[in-house]
């Protein structure tokens, strides 16, 4: 009996260690331990032996039951470790294969040239202010000196809302709202989206934007205004750049002018960009206008100021050699990666 049980042993071990797969390591833990099996009958069996001879042939039993337990265990590690390993070999990554690209978007021209001015302004002192889009015609027009009979208050020039109010034609409100709630010393530029009631076209669009220069406060003079705005044109255009002030009238301030600046693609010689004038009408300016500083609460007999207003799409055009305002909103990605 003691026999028959180590050969089995010897059996269920090299069967387990010549198996092929888990699947045969399964057939052999039925074929010697199943319910049915080899070892397990002869543990049925052990009615038919002397008494004394059953708990030897029972240890055995159970030893032989666990050394083929153990073998059973072992060689199903060496199966699963193989599966991972095949898995690993066949699953591998080649990372040398250039990946797909990912686009980097740019800062739209707009974007660009806005943050440019603040940068500028920022370093001259100035504060960034900021007003609402939709606003009162008590502000865009009434404040800044623009009686109801003005021709830029014509219907056909602004988007109303209702007859007090509009979409802001200009920055310049800005300038009485910051003045409303604040005593001098002012220093302060505002960007901003406008809206005029025009046709799109190679030079226009019913939204645009400005940027609006607001200072007001003791002996502030005409000499202030052209020297920062020298200033300016140098920093945002070039230091070579020439700038020069010409009459002109806005409601808002007395006196008026409007400045240009030496075109900085040919120097001033005359050019595609420039038009061949050599200049590049760059803003509107002045000194602010008593009856503007009265209206915001401003005593204009202790203080002066100037204003002035720029086109942020003319500088994104001129800086840029963009010759049709059309293509700064179309969002044409070929365009705006060019920036
Ligand atoms: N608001 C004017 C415009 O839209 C530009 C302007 C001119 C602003 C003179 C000013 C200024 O502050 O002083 O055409």
């Amino acid at each position: 009996m003691k026999e028959k049980i180590l050969n089995l042993k010897e059996q269920a071990i090299k069967e387990i260690r010549q198996s092929n797969s888990e699947k045969d390591l399964n057939d052999i833990r039925v074929k010697y331990l199943g319910k049915k099996g080899e070892l397990t009958l002869i543990l049925k069996g052990m009615g038919t032996l002397l008494p004394e001879e059953r708990p030897a042939v029972g240890s055995l039993v159970n030893e032989v039951r666990e050394k083929i337990e153990t073998e059973l265990k072992l060689k199903t590690n060496d199966f699963k470790e193989q599966e991972l390993q095949n898995k690993l070999k066949n699953e591998n990554i080649d990372i040398t294969l250039p990946s797909k690209r990912t686009k980097l978007g740019s800062i739209h021209p707009i974007t660009q040239i806005i943050e440019d001015v603040k940068e500028i302004f920022l370093g001259m002192g100035y504060e960034i202010a900021d007003g609402p889009e939709i606003e009162l015609a008590k502000y865009n027009f009434d404040k800044l000196n623009t009686p109801e009979d003005h021709p830029a208050r014509d219907i056909q020039d602004t988007f109303y809302i209702t007859e007090d109010i509009l979409l802001r034609s200009q920055t310049s409100p800005i300038q009485a709202r910051v003045m409303e709630t604040k005593q001098p010393p002012i220093k302060i530029i505002c960007p901003g989206a406008v809206y005029r009631s025009d046709s799109v076209d190679a030079t226009h669009s019913p939204v645009f934007h400005q940027v609006e220069g607001l200072v007001v406060d003791k002996n502030i003079s005409m000499a202030d205004l052209k020297g920062t705005l020298e200033m300016f044109a140098k920093k945002c255009l070039g230091e070579k750049t020439k700038i020069r002030f010409r009459p002109h009238h806005f409601p808002f301030t007395e006196p008026s002018a409007e400045a240009d600046v030496s075109c900085f693609v040919c120097g001033g010689k005359g050019c595609r960009v420039c038009k061949g004038e050599g200049w590049i009408e760059l803003l509107g300016c002045g000194m602010v206008h008593p009856k503007v500083l009265i209206n915001c609460g401003i005593d204009p007999n202790e203080y002066t100021g100037f204003a002035f207003g720029f086109g942020v799409e003319r500088i994104a055009m001129a800086k840029f050699g963009i010759d049709d305002l059309r293509l700064l909103y179309e969002n044409d990605i070929r365009f705006l990666k060019q920036f």
